[in-house]
């Protein structure tokens, strides 16, 4: 069962050696490596070694959150190797029953197991002289780490069934979303295993550690959505400001699912709702005389929490929370009557306190 991952690329690019430069470049600021996008010191160094993988056969370990590039990593390594004109093969270990992971990785010959009408080849035997994608591959059960580890450690193995001793010439890349050494002590990972796929593990950086990635990434996403739509959207001051300080714990593809869904809904300025935490925006935490605001609120909410929750506070007495705040009557009531015209808040009862939703 190869992996239908929607966001991913549908096809590595199969550029030629003499193109193999256009594969480093830069676009309004944001540096690029093959498939990948990205110009903090990580992704830097996330490059170079790439290109030193993609230099040799050796079998490589990606690890990283969900949503961090993984399976472009992969298919950018095959992408510089010399094997680019063969078969990317990405296979989603995770998502195969574990009965089924051996006759679809090796193959099975025809009456082998029931069901078993016809032969067929396994991943190993499609990706022969290209690269193999093995993604979680810490979720298959001991039994089938043991095959796995013996063909990568022979490039030979049995189909289902079979008593012919097949070779195939594959390069193995594997990834993980786990600690493989926390997989190894908790989840059943092998550690002969671990060592023969992380001869060289290269780490997938998340999103919050890119911090000046993070709107030039938005910016290249909007551009291509622009492109695609023949549209010149353009996000607001205020969605700068979040995509800026919002910490995207799903990393790259919830940045750009969330540009994407803020880009349909847009006329002309794209604005973008704070993403997990919208609900939580507009309930703040409130201990007595202490008000926890969520990390990534823009600012314009933060300055409204404050103004409620001090007016609140101060038992609705606008005249004690103007003097507290260090502002005007006059101010306090503009802005009271700004946050009724937007949505009736302008008024909090005195009594109840606001919390965040658990
Ligand atoms: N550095 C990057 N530059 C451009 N796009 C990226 C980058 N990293 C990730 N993406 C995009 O983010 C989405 C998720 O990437 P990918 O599927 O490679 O992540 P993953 O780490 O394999 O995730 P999972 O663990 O959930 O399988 C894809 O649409 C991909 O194109
Ligand atoms: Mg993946």
């Amino acid at each position: 069962m190869a992996s239908t991952d929607l966001d991913s690329p549908a096809v590595a690019s199969g550029d030629t050696p003499l193109q193999k430069k256009r594969n480093a470049g830069e676009i309004a600021g944001l540096k690029s490596y093959g498939l990948l996008y990205g110009s903090s010191p990580v992704m830097m160094e996330l490059y170079s070694q790439i290109e030193r993988v993609a230099a040799t056969d050796a079998t490589a370990l990606i690890i990283g959150e969900s949503g961090t590039g993984k399976e472009l990593i992969a298919r950018t390594i095959h992408d510089q190797s010399a094997r680019r004109d063969a078969p990317f093969v990405a296979v989603n270990c995770g998502a195969i029953p574990d009965n089924l992971i051996e006759p679809e990785l090796f193959g099975h010959e025809k009456g082998s197991f029931t069901g078993a009408v016809q032969g067929r080849l396994g991943y190993f035997e499609h990706a022969n002289g290209g690269t193999l994608f093995l993604d979680e591959v810490t979720e298959m059960s001991p039994v089938r780490q043991v095959k796995l580890l013996r063909a990568l450690e022979t490039g030979t193995f049995f189909r289902v069934g079979g008593n012919e001793l097949i070779h195939s010439d594959v390069r193995v890349i594997a990834a993980t979303n786990r600690d493989p050494i926390v997989a190894v002590k908790e989840n059943g990972l092998r550690e002969d295993l671990m060592y023969r796929l992380a001869v060289f593990p290269l780490r997938a950086p998340p999103l919050r550690e890119r911090d000046s990635d993070r709107e030039f990434l938005a910016q290249h996403f909007l551009s291509e959505m622009n492109a695609q739509e023949g549209t010149n959207k353009s996000f607001s001051k205020r969605a700068i400001e979040m995509l800026r300080t919002y910490s995207w714990p799903g990393n790259v593809r919830e940045l750009k699912n969330t540009i994407y869904r803020a880009f349909i809904l847009a006329e002309k300025t794209v604005e973008i709702a704070h993403p997990h935490l919208a609900s939580r925006v507009k309930k703040p935490v409130t201990q007595g005389d202490a008000m926890n605001v969520w990390v990534g609120t823009p600012l314009a909410d933060a300055q409204k929490q404050i103004i409620l929750g001090t007016l609140k506070h101060c038992g609705g007495d606008k005249r004690r929370a103007a003097k507290a705040l260090g502002v005007s009557l006059k101010t306090l009531y503009n802005r009271l009557g700004t946050y009724e015209n937007e949505g009736g808040e302008g008024e909090p009862s005195a009594s109840g306190s606001e919390t965040a939703e658990s």
